[in-house]
């Protein structure tokens, strides 16, 4: 009785949000044969992606963007806060670790050829992501208001200035001033944990609806088997691929 009502609540919810379609489509989905572990790098990705979401919601309790006490609320969440260390940890070594892996991610890609139509838009906003992630670790960087932070972002946003024409203009904006000082860390903080994050959440969403609905590619050996299985049917003389007008 009690579990054909909670049958007939979720036909009530299916009804009205299609959640059982939704769920198909994302881990329902038939994959090619011949994929291996490095097929799971873009979800590897997405994992720590989310673990640093996590661990940063927490950081954001306790650090304060100000120069005078960023560096001592850090200190706080090392030495008083319960599990900080720990939290502190996983999201330092999470950004590492979300820098590699996208990088292994789009090097899997490009050597499978999985860029190639019809995902090259999946590769366009693969691009982006790239380049937000890195941008990530450069904002977040500054955010322990040390000495070493302080000179990496010194150096970084000079480097910035280095740019033909718009250089000092950019240098500038990043900074909030002409040198790394009040101003640079709450606009670094408010970059790091609001418009990256907000511009991530946003692309990660396009990128993995491109690859829902495209699917993953077959990987390169396995396509080959297929087209020699698929040519071995075909009439002598004429593959079936030439006859479909298949070119390669
Ligand atoms: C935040 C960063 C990223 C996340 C969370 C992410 C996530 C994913 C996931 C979960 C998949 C499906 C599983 C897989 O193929 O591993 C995927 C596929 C793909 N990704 Fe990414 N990705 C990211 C960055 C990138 C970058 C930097 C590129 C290239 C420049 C890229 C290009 C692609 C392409 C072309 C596919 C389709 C692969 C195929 O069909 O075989 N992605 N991504």
């Amino acid at each position: 009785m009690k579990e054909e009502r909670g049958r007939g609540f979720r036909n009530w919810l299916d009804q009205r949000l299609g959640y059982r379609a939704a769920w198909a489509a994302v881990f329902e989905r038939s994959i090619p044969e011949g994929l291996n572990w490095a097929y799971t790098l873009g979800s590897a990705t997405l994992f720590v992606f989310i673990l640093q979401a996590l661990t940063g919601i927490f950081l954001a309790l306790y650090y304060t963007p100000n120069p005078d006490n960023a560096w001592q609320s850090i200190q706080f969440i090392e030495n008083h806060v319960a599990f900080g260390p720990m939290i502190r940890s996983l999201h330092h070594w999470g950004a590492s670790a979300m820098v590699v892996l996208v990088f292994l991610h789009m090097l899997r890609v490009y050597f499978m050829g999985s860029f190639k139509y019809p995902r090259e838009l999946t590769w366009i906003v693969g691009v982006i992501l790239l380049f937000l992630v890195l941008a990530m670790g450069f904002t977040g960087y500054l955010l322990p208001w040390d000495e070493k932070a302080y000179w990496a972002t010194t150096v970084g946003t000079n480097m910035v200035g280095a740019v033909p024409f718009v250089g000092s203009f950019l240098e500038g904006l990043l900074r909030g001033g002409p040198s790394v000082g009040v101003l640079t860390l709450p606009r670094f903080y408010a970059v790091h944990m609001l418009f990256l994050p907000a511009l991530l959440v946003l692309f990660i969403t396009l990128h993995l609806v491109l690859v829902i609905r495209l699917g993953i590619s077959t990987p390169p050996k396995a396509a080959r088997q297929e087209r020699l299985m698929y040519e071995n049917r075909a009439p002598v003389g004429r593959s079936a691929a030439a006859q479909r007008g298949v070119r390669g």
